[in-house]
Order: C-alpha cells, then structure tokens, then sequence
C-alpha cells in the first residue's frame, strides 16, 4: 500500500511552556512506525502537519491509506482536524473519526456518555469561572485537571486537593494558563491501570497494565503527572514506575477490567485502537479515568506497545495490525 503517516513533531521551544509539546510525536517514534511499515512492504512518506502544506501534498499524491497520529494544532478540537480534512477530502485513515476524537478529548462530556452507559468513572464538577460553589456531594481528596488535555499536561502532584482554597488555586491557574475550564473529580486512591483494545478482524483486549508508583516515593510524585510521563525511568529523579503486564489482579477484576474498557471503547466510538486509563477502588471497583484514541506509540516508552508485546506481537505487527483494521472498513465503505 501507499501510506501517508500524518504527525506532529514534537520541538524543543524556549519560548515556550515546558509542557507545550509534549502530546507531539518524537523523531523516533516516528522513524519506528515508517520502518515497521516498510518491513510488511509498503510504501511510506512522513508529513508533519503545517497548514497548507497537508493539502498541498493530498492535491499532488494519491495514497491508499493515512496512517494518522498527528494530535492537531488548535484548541479543544484539534485531534480532529486532521481527520476532518480527510473526510472532506475522502482520503481513508486508520483510527478514531473526527467525532470520537473530539468527544474523547473533552474530558467530562466523555464522562457523561459513560455514566449513560453505566460504566463507573469518579464523581466531577466542571469549573469554567472560577469562583463556583462546590458540589456538596464531592469528598476530598479532589484531583483538578484541563478537560481537554493530554499526556497529563497541567496535572502535578499539587493538583490533588484538601480543601476548597487550594482546589479554586488550581481551578483559576488551569482556567489561566490552558483557557479552558477545569475538570474537578474525586481521587481513586487504588491501582492504576490502562487496557489496550486493538481491533483487527475481530475486536482484541490486550493485556491489562499495572503501573505501580510505590518506587517513586523518593520523588515525590505518586501518581502518573506530567513529570512523571515526562522524566519517565529518571533514576536520578527516582521516577521510575515498574509496569507490570499482565496486571496483577484476579481473574474477576480483571475481567470486569476488561469489559469495561470494551464498553467504553464502543461508547465513545473508537476505531482500530484506543487505550482506556482506569483505576480501581478498594472494593476493586474500575473507574474509568479518560479514553486515549491516539495513545502514544513509542516503542520503548509508550504504554500500549507494552501492552501490544505482552500480547505477543512485535512492533510492526501492532503497526500492521492498525492498518488492517482501517483497511477492512475501507472495503465496507
Ligand atoms: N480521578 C482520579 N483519581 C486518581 N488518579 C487520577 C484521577 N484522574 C487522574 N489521575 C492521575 O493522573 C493521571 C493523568 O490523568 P488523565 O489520564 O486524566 O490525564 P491525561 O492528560 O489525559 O493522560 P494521558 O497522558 O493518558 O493522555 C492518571 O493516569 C492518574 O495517575
Ligand atoms: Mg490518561
């Protein structure tokens, strides 16, 4: 086939905040997706995303298939310009359409679909002033975060809140410096876990990763902040998470696990591959924390390739596999 892979690069930018391209795609990651391409025998050109470049390229090159990954450029939307000009162009693409990732990135309407579904997601308030009444029904600890972020950009440690004062800071620094409003929800205080769902022929729920933070305590950190993300394996820093795949949990949880990221997967309307963040309670009740229907493919740090190799494959067989889905639902169309 002859594949477009659509990206957007991730650059080091003084000039701008430390945490501004941190949902981008790094050199390597995308150098690892062309290989892995090119090994099951196709041919494959990168594009960085830039305005009018992309449409450019479409006017002057016929491709079979987009293999897109690019999280967009602008606001609440962006992970869904991409697809959206290729539905306006008619181009096919693997993953998610231009709805569910739109969907998928605002947060608390992701939420609601899933309380609609009854699927157990931590109880919230959407903050867009800053200066609202708290919902009395909420119980601290309460975690604050952007609603439509990613790559846990604005969450630190600080962003897990005792009291109304320190929860309206953070509430008025997110509204601040993110322009968007605050999602506030209550703190699951239990293990953290994320389901890899890939679909190819038939829909397959990869094995379930733990990530355990209790070797982090030197720095500080205790759950999966951006710096966490960010310095991820920093020895130096202590934050050194051990992942754990297959997670460590009965075969009941971890079946309920599962149905629970399919569910949601269906609810928010994914395609070919989605990765659900969840965190179990103490009774092992899983909430479901967000929906990534872009999650991050770096070979050796991204949580669903982990989760792809414990299942067997190999890096250009999940890559495939991405494809294939796509690709058979371009022969429905
Ligand atoms: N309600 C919560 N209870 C406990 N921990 C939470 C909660 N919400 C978020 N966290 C912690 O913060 C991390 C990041 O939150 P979340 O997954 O919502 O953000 P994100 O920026 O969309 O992440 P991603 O990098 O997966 O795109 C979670 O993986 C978890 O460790
Ligand atoms: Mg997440």
């Amino acid at each position: 086939m002859k594949i477009a892979l659509t990206y957007n690069l991730k650059r080091k930018d003084d000039t701008k905040p430390a945490d501004y391209f941190s949902e981008c795609d790094s050199e390597e990651t995308i150098g690892s997706i062309v290989a892995a391409l090119e090994t099951k025998g196709h041919s494959v050109e990168a594009i960085n995303v830039e305005y009018p470049k992309l449409f450019s390229y479409f006017n002057k090159n016929n491709v079979d298939m987009v293999f897109n990954i690019a999280e967009g450029a602008h606001g609440k939307f962006r992970e869904s310009e991409v697809p959206a000009i290729l539905d306006y162009l008619n181009i096919p693409y693997t993953g998610s359409g231009t709805f569910s990732l739109a969907l998928a990135l605002n947060k608390a309407l992701t939420k609601k679909i899933l309380r609609a579904e009854n699927i157990p997601t931590p109880d919230f308030q959407v903050f867009s002033k800053g200066n609202e009444e708290l919902d009395a029904s909420l119980r601290f600890p309460l975690i604050v975060k952007p609603n439509c972020e990613g790559s846990a950009k604005g969450i630190s440690k600080a962003n897990v809140v005792n009291n109304r004062e320190d929860l309206l800071k953070i509430v008025r620094e997110i509204l601040d410096i993110y322009h968007q409003e605050a999602l506030v929800e209550e703190f699951i205080d239990g293990k953290e876990l994320t389901v890899g769902i890939l679909e190819n022929g038939k829909t397959r729920v990869l094995p379930i990763l733990e990530i355990d933070f209790s070797n982090c305590n030197n720095s500080g950190e205790y759950f999966y902040s951006w710096r966490m993300k960010e310095y991820q394996g920093d020895r130096e820093l202590g934050l050194t998470p051990s992942f754990h795949c297959p997670a460590r949990l009965d075969r009941e949880t971890e079946e309920l696990v599962k149905e629970v990221a399919l569910k949601t997967h269906r609810a928010v309307g994914c395609l070919d591959i989605s990765r659900t963040d969840i965190r179990l309670d103490k009774n092992n009740v899983p909430y479901v924390l967000e929906i990534n229907p872009l999650p991050g493919l770096d070979p050796k740090e991204s949580n669903f390739p982990i989760m792809a190799y414990a299942a067997g494959m190999k890096y250009e067989d999940l890559i495939e596999a991405i494809l294939l889905s796509a690709s058979e639902r371009k022969s429905l169309n």
